[in-house]
């Protein structure tokens, strides 16, 4: 039998759960591609899962998703880039050696050497311009922003977005989207992190140790929220008329408040973001063309990803943290 490496994490607790084991490498299936991954991130959603650090409301449903007791995949991992190893006999779209960005999300398995994955699946080229690092955090903050941005909220050229968490992997994407679509941008980030933002394009920042972004008197069209401290209740006064609000890391009472809510036009999104290949093949068009470019806290090899999962239980990091594998 094959085998391969894989970070393994078999129990919920903290980083030091999650540790290097040898597994049996998996077979593609006649429309299955396997892919030798070169890197991947430790998200805030593996963070979350690891951890089981999870917004109000929520711990249950973590729960009945990921596995009641333990995790039910104990190899965690959201996203990744590499190379595609072998195809199963139905394979049409790729062929052994084509260099790929996956994004299976949420069944994880991306902390191994190989994963299969559809055809079919969340699966584009990597573009030339992104180095496997930057590949492998391309879908994460880029897919989740994209759906809110443009999907849900169909932000416009000449309208105002806030982004709050402006240096994490979903602000950072947010913000190089949002000025993509054509919008002023304001971006909200501590003062280590104003050079950043300002670096990603902001057209205004704000350092929230020096200023509360909520007692400026502006009002916006669209607020992402990646902090998880707004709600409709008090944000709504920061909309513009027809405004949106972006609940990116809201607890149930939130989400649940936020349902059909809507004043003067001003409406609530929250909930888990669509991920599509079209979402994939967008985000790849635009780091292809240097529009989008994933922001990379630091890179850890892969026997340090406890190391890695701790750095995102700070939650310090700017843009993704990455393992190479
Ligand atoms: N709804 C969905 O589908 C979905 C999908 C993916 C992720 N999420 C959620 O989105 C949230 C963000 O995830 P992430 O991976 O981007 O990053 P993260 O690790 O949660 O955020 C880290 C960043 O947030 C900044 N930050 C912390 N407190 C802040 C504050 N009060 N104001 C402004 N910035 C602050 C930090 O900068 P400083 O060090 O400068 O403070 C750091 O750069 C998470 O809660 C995650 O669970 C939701």
């Amino acid at each position: 039998m094959a085998m391969m490496r894989a970070a393994v994490c078999r129990d919920y607790g903290p980083p030091e759960n999650v540790r290097i084991a040898i597994v049996e490498k998996p077979a593609p299936k006649a429309d299955e591609v396997l892919i030798r991954i070169r890197a991947s991130t430790v998200s805030s959603g593996d963070w979350r899962v690891r951890s089981l650090t999870v917004p109000k409301g929520m711990g249950l449903m973590v729960r009945a998703v990921f596995g009641f007791s333990r995790p039910r995949n104990p190899i965690l991992g959201t996203e990744l880039a590499g190379t595609v190893e072998a195809v199963g006999a139905a394979v049409t779209k790729f062929k052994p050696g084509d260099a790929v960005i996956g994004y299976p999300s949420f069944p994880n398995g991306c902390h191994a050497e190989y994963r299969p994955m559809r055809e079919t699946d969340r699966i584009v080229p990597k573009p030339n311009a992104l180095c496997f690092e930057e590949a492998a955090a391309m879908c994460f903050g880029g897919a989740t922003a994209l759906d809110f941005l443009r999907d849900r909220a169909k932000l416009k050229a000449g309208e105002s977005a806030l982004i709050v968490g402006a240096s994490g992997a979903l602000g950072s994407a947010a913000l190089q989207l949002a000025k993509h679509f054509g919008a002023r941008v304001t971006g909200v980030c501590s003062a280590a992190n104003v050079e950043l933002v300002r670096a990603l394009g902001a057209d205004r920042v704000i350092d929230y140790t020096a200023e509360d972004y909520r007692r400026g008197g502006e009002c916006y069209d669209v607020i992402f929220d990646t902090v998880g401290e707004a709600s409709f209740k008090t944000h709504e006064p920061l909309l513009q008329p027809g405004g949106r609000l972006l609940l990116l890391a809201a607890g149930l009472p939130e989400i649940i408040s936020a349902i059909g809510r809507k004043r003067d036009g001003k409406r609530v999104f929250a909930g888990p973001a669509k991920e599509t290949l079209e979402h994939l093949t967008t985000l790849s068009k635009l780091a292809g063309a240097g529009i989008y470019r994933p922001v990379i806290d630091q890179v850890f090899a892969f026997e340090h990803i406890a190391e890695a999962h701790a750095r995102v239980a700070s939650r310090r990091k700017r843009g993704s943290v990455v393992v190479t594998i």
